[in-house]
């Protein structure tokens, strides 16, 4: 697992990313960071929801509140544990991931009301979030994106 993220939208019959492959081909050779072709790319249709799988320290949750501020409802799923079955590099030790877990708070305080917090492995944690077919105005076209 890294990180991944999901998009919803009010209408449902907007197309999550409405571009060609040519387009989105376009958008990478011309996008100098990650974090500038997501931009890019949700430019194209703002969600006002989104699920962020896989936080750390809430660097691409702070660009991306930052620059969308109709986006009200933004679900950072993160474990923010050690996790025993995770090899990679940052499953770091619990204490390190209190820390790691209170930049990510810190980073994303602006955006305190938009964000959704759900501490937890993402299988645990998933049904938290409002489905389309739930009566929830707010409810998700869960469409990952990334990965
Ligand atoms: C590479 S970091 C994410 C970086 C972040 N998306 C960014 O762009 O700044 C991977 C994160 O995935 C989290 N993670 C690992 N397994 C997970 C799982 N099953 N569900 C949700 N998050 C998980 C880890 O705790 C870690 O914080």
């Amino acid at each position: 697992m890294y990180s991944s993220i999901s998009l919803g939208y009010a209408n449902k019959l907007d197309m999550p990313i409405p571009l060609t492959a040519p387009d989105i081909a376009r958008l990478i050779a011309g996008a100098p960071s990650r974090f500038d072709l997501w931009l890019r790319l949700l430019r194209t249709n703002p969600p006002d929801s989104a699920a962020e799988i896989g936080v750390w320290k809430g660097d691409f949750a702070k660009v991306i509140l930052s620059n969308f501020n109709n986006l009200t409802k933004y679900y950072m799923i993160d474990p923010w544990a050690h996790l025993p079955d995770w090899n990679k590099p940052f499953n770091v030790d619990d204490r390190s991931f209190e820390d790691v877990y209170a930049e990510a708070l810190l980073k994303t305080e602006f955006a305190a009301n938009r964000r959704i917090v759900l501490r937890g492995r993402t299988s645990a944690v998933i049904d938290e979030i409002p489905t389309s077919r739930s009566t929830s105005p707010t409810s998700m076209e869960t469409i990952r994106l990334g990965g």
